[in-house]
């Protein structure tokens, strides 16, 4: 790989400034878990506030005293920062407190690189690393032309420089060229499901919200849960059997984290696209984090950002296990419709509520339509047939079908996206 990474259990500081306008620095608790996921071993946390970064240091030059002390006093190997540096900052830094400096959105780079399974997770992981380590290549570089007085580092009218940014520049090209065939075959799938009509429930959530184990329990399937962040980064897919519905495609996803650098985003477009294809979204929330409201306004605005605010949601308040008193519970809308439930996904108290929630809602609204079905269109009639949709048939003197179906919205809309015919003379009754 590429990409320099920390060996587990890295003697680490933790550096996390108040700057004004920059929320960061309120996520000490986040921050600190992002350096536990990465597999450092976190011995103090340096804080302060500036009004803005220095240009030089990022921290002024009283703090770049106190953690030269604490880099000493603890034998530190690394200092992460809870921040994003500038590729001078970093070599500033390096070279004052003589060990290795990683900004947030490398930490994050590497506990993704440390997560991905898929081909497409770690295709997308080593994108972003690349890109990040691009502009981050000079310094090495230019450390090594002071020293070397860059005796040796020019060849034929080329620096080691310009070519391991053309060798880096080709590498990016052929993952582009890789993600595109990838994205290609990861539609058609989609398309072949949507074909064969089982409706795709997404988990989403903050990040440690228990997806993975919610995920897990209803599909009885062993992905990686552990108490980290990130333990998942690709969807994973997984066919579940509801009750009183039949068959759904379960998918996990990657969890939501705040803040989480603008060069990163692309990486879980993957995930994030599968979110907006489902049929609903299952919100798991850590019920027992104090701080949840605030997740959930967090994932919601992410959602939002991709367009999936559309899709319907339940909210799943987890882990009412370690909340007393709390009873497993579904609570419905004023519509009427299944909200919020309440479970556990350790315990498994609540779960078939929570099944039976989600059938419930991807049975949908039942609509009542009259369809108007030209003789030539057999196979589609056969197909409501077939899912027992058909409550009443006449055939009309020109020889078109007259069809009384009752069935799910959703699946009427999929059902002529499918057959792509068009139905004539479309009458829908009210409910
Ligand atoms: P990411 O993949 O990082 O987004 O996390 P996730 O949302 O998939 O969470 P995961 O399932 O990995 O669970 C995170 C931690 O919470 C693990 O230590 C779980 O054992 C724990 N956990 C999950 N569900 C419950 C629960 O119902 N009760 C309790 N007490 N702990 C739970």
């Amino acid at each position: 790989m590429f990409f320099d990474r920390p060996d587990s259990g890295e003697i680490s500081l933790l550096v996390n400034l108040h700057i004004d306008n920059d929320r960061d620095a309120d996520d000490i608790v986040e921050f600190e878990e992002l350096a536990l996921s990465a597999g450092a071993q976190p011995v103090a946390i340096i804080s302060g506030s500036r009004r803005q970064p220095s240009p030089s240091y990022f921290v002024g030059e009283g703090k770049l005293e106190e953690l030269k002390a604490a880099v000493a006093a603890h034998k530190a190997e690394v200092v992460l920062f809870n921040h994003s540096l500038s590729p001078s900052q970093e070599r500033n830094l390096e070279r004052e407190l003589k060990c290795r400096v990683i900004d947030r959105t490398g930490l994050i780079l590497d506990i993704f690189a440390q997560r991905a399974r898929s081909y497409e997770g770690k295709l997308q992981v080593e994108l972003a690393q690349l890109q990040h380590m691009s502009s981050r290549l000079k310094r090495g570089w230019t450390h090594l032309d002071r020293q070397k007085g860059g005796i040796g580092m020019r060849g034929a009218g080329e620096t080691q420089l310009e070519m391991d940014q053309r060798i880096i520049a080709q590498r990016i090209k052929s993952i582009n060229k890789a993600l595109v065939k990838v994205r290609t075959q990861r539609d058609q799938g989609r398309r072949s499901r949507r074909r064969a009509e089982v409706p795709t429930v997404s988990l989403v959530g903050y990040t440690n919200a228990g997806k993975s184990s919610l995920f897990n329990r209803l599909t009885r399937a062993q992905t990686y849960a552990a108490d980290q962040l990130f333990a998942t980064l690709d969807s994973t897919l997984r066919k579940v059997e509801l009750p009183n519905f039949g068959q759904a495609i379960m998918a996990d996803t990657v969890g939501f984290i705040s803040h989480l650098p603008h060069q990163l985003v692309e990486a879980f477009r993957a995930t994030l696209e599968e979110t907006v294809q489902a049929d609903l979204l299952l919100h798991v929330i850590d019920a027992a984090h104090d701080s949840h409201p605030e997740f959930i306004f967090e994932v919601e605005s992410v959602l939002a950002e991709i367009g999936a605010q559309e899709v319907p949601q339940l909210q799943v308040f987890n882990k009412i296990d370690l909340l007393p008193g709390r009873e497993p519970e579904l609570q419905r809308n004023s519509a009427g419709k299944p909200h919020r439930v309440w479970i556990s996904a350790k315990t498994g108290a609540g779960i078939e509520t929570l099944l039976e929630a989600v059938s419930e809602l991807l049975a949908g609204e039942m609509s009542d339509q009259l369809l108007r079905v030209a003789p030539s269109e057999a196979r589609l009639r056969s197909k409501l047939y077939a899912a027992n949709y058909v409550e009443n048939e006449e055939i009309t003197d020109d020889g078109h079908y007259l069809l009384r179906v009752r069935m799910p919205l959703q699946e009427f809309d999929r059902i002529k996206q499918q057959t792509g015919v068009a139905i004539e003379g479309v009458r829908q009754t009210a409910e």
